[in-house]
């Protein structure tokens, strides 16, 4: 593998891929391929952007003429899919870019890459297509339960990949990555949402109780995670990539407040998700076989974000209008307004 073409390379997980990968391997060069929807940010690869193993294109995944385009283009040997809509909120209030980009584009991305003869095609997953899972941990080999529609796209992505290993013998690994977190997160997932409002003393609408579990694993943990599994993991192979610190959202909530020094009188218990998981986490025994194994504990990224977050409002503060508000909008003000 030399030529490697990162798919959603522009978003949140996918760019700090993109990073770690230029600046580790100067031997490849990288290729990011990302629509720069209303997630994708161009800024988030800045700090890669002169650097000589470093392309950024601009597409759909769904595109079939312009992925094919862009394999031809660069003589790509792999592909790591990252691209995906990736807020389950969105995929309660509009399904159909999921489908599009989860299930379509990855099927696109298989396709033209078997057509191509790319030597390994890598899935970025999620513990979400294993559903809630009240005690224990998911393994590997446990079933798909997925609850919202962007859970069950990217249950239908990965079904996909299995099949064009099993049916055409393509070489494929799958990761599922637990909650993650750190810096360049889009503020509308819980960790960035809540310190930039706190940052502002605005109310943090807490779904339901706040006793919702997540595990939550720093961002540079899951790229390293996905690097190890493309060069280590076993064809026709799934690994979970979990994080090993589960939390409360509660819990999570006031130690945002506490960093910032902000009152827990901003929290607001408001009407909860429709179909909310309880619970996810995953054992992450057979990703640490091969020797990967996450380095962050949960007070040390957790407080190294809150800090990015105050000190990089020029990254998050332009976000913060336009579509954004319109967003916050429809899943918010109702909630807000029966909230306790
Ligand atoms: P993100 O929303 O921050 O980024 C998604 C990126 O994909 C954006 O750059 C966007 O522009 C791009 N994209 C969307 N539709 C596209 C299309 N049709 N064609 C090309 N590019 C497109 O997401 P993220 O949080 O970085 O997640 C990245 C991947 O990791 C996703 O596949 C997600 O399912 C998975 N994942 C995320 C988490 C998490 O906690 N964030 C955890 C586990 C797995
Ligand atoms: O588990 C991996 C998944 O983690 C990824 O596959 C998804 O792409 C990613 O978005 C994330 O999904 P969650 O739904 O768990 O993340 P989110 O940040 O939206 O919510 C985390 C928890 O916080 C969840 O229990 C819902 C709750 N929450 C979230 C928001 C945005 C609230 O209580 N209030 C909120 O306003």
């Amino acid at each position: 593998m030399k030529n490697i073409l990162v798919s959603g390379g522009a978003g949140f997980i996918g760019s700090a891929f993109v990073r770690h990968m230029v600046t580790t391997y100067p031997e490849y060069n990288i290729v990011c391929y990302d629509k720069l929807t209303y997630a994708g940010n161009i800024d988030n690869l800045l700090p890669v952007s002169d650097e000589e193993n470093y392309r950024f294109e601009r597409g759909d995944v769904a595109d079939r003429a312009a992925v094919e385009r862009v394999l031809n283009r660069y003589a790509i040997d792999a592909i790591v899919n990252f691209a995906a809509e990736s807020h389950v909120d969105r995929s309660i209030l509009a399904p159909d870019a999921f489908i599009h980009t989860d299930v379509v584009g990855a099927y696109i991305l298989l396709d033209e890459g078997r057509k191509h003869g790319i030597e390994r095609f890598c899935q970025v997953s999620t513990d979400e297509v294993y559903g809630d899972i009240e005690e224990g941990l998911s393994g590997e080999d446990d079933r798909f339960l997925p609850n919202s529609p962007y859970a069950a796209s990217k249950a239908g992505g990965e079904l996909m990949v299995r099949a064009y290993h099993v049916t055409f013998g393509m070489d494929t690994v799958i990761t599922r990555g637990s909650n993650t977190y750190g810096p360049y997160q889009y503020p509308e997932k819980l960790i960035p949402f809540f310190a930039t409002e706190a940052l502002d003393d605005r109310p943090l609408p807490v779904y339901g109780d706040g006793k919702q579990i997540r595990d939550w694993l720093y961002v540079d943990d899951h790229a390293r995670g996905v690097d190890r599994i493309l060069h280590a993991g076993k064809s026709g192979e799934a690994y979970n990539l979990a994080g090993e610190n589960q939390r409360r959202n509660l819990e999570v909530t006031r130690r945002i407040l506490q960093l910032l020094g902000k009152p827990e009188s901003l929290i607001r218990h408001v009407p909860d998700r429709e179909g909310h998981d309880r619970r996810y986490a995953m054992t992450a025994e057979k990703a640490r076989a091969l020797g990967w194994r996450r380095e962050f504990e949960f007070d040390r990224g957790l407080e190294a974000t809150v800090n990015w977050y105050v000190d990089n409002e020029w990254w998050w503060r332009k976000i913060k209008t336009g579509e954004y508000l319109e967003f916050y909008q429809r899943q918010y003000a109702g909630r807000l307004a029966s909230s306790s």
